[in-house]
């Protein structure tokens, strides 16, 4: 009797470990940012919140990083993320970074060029306009992946 509700105990918490609706967030998020960037901490912290486990990095070369991962300069914000095979580059707010894990498009990552004031890290304004693009593997054009606009109070 003991033993089989110790089993059950321990069935329950593993389907909780395991299941539910944040499947598929990730344990682990990697972000380089620079140390003395106060929008940087901001977004690492809403990633954290959000449940990813974060390690951050800081670093005095974050063109580097990008040069490396290969994300388009014209689409270059301020830190960079890698979170499974995707990179997530500048303020990309949460809900793109969950819909790219679970629809798992062929794309080497996400970007929010610049840095729009209102994102995610940047105010979180719910006022926000900006786009967050999508650059594919191969050799397409990146695209549009979220259009972020103000939502309706
Ligand atoms: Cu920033
Ligand atoms: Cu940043």
């Amino acid at each position: 009797m003991h033993r089989r509700s110790f089993i059950t105990m321990a069935a329950s918490a593993l389907a909780f470990l395991g299941g539910g609706a944040r499947a598929a967030t990730p344990a682990k998020m990697t972000v380089y940012k620079d140390p003395n960037c106060g929008c940087c901490h901001a977004w690492s912290q809403a990633m954290a919140a959000a449940g990813f486990s974060l390690d951050a990095r800081n670093t005095d070369d974050l063109s580097a990083i990008k040069t490396q991962l290969g994300v388009p300069a014209h689409l270059q914000g301020c830190h960079t993320a890698i979170v499974e095979e995707y990179y997530i580059e500048g303020h990309v707010p949460l809900e793109a970074v969950e819909r790219l894990l679970q629809e798992r498009p062929p794309v080497r990552g996400l970007a929010v060029p610049g840095m729009p004031s209102g994102s995610l890290g940047m105010g979180d304004d719910p006022q926000a306009s900006y786009d967050v693009y999508a650059i594919p593997s191969g050799t397409e054009a990146p695209y549009v992946f979220k259009e972020v606009r103000p939502r309706k109070g």
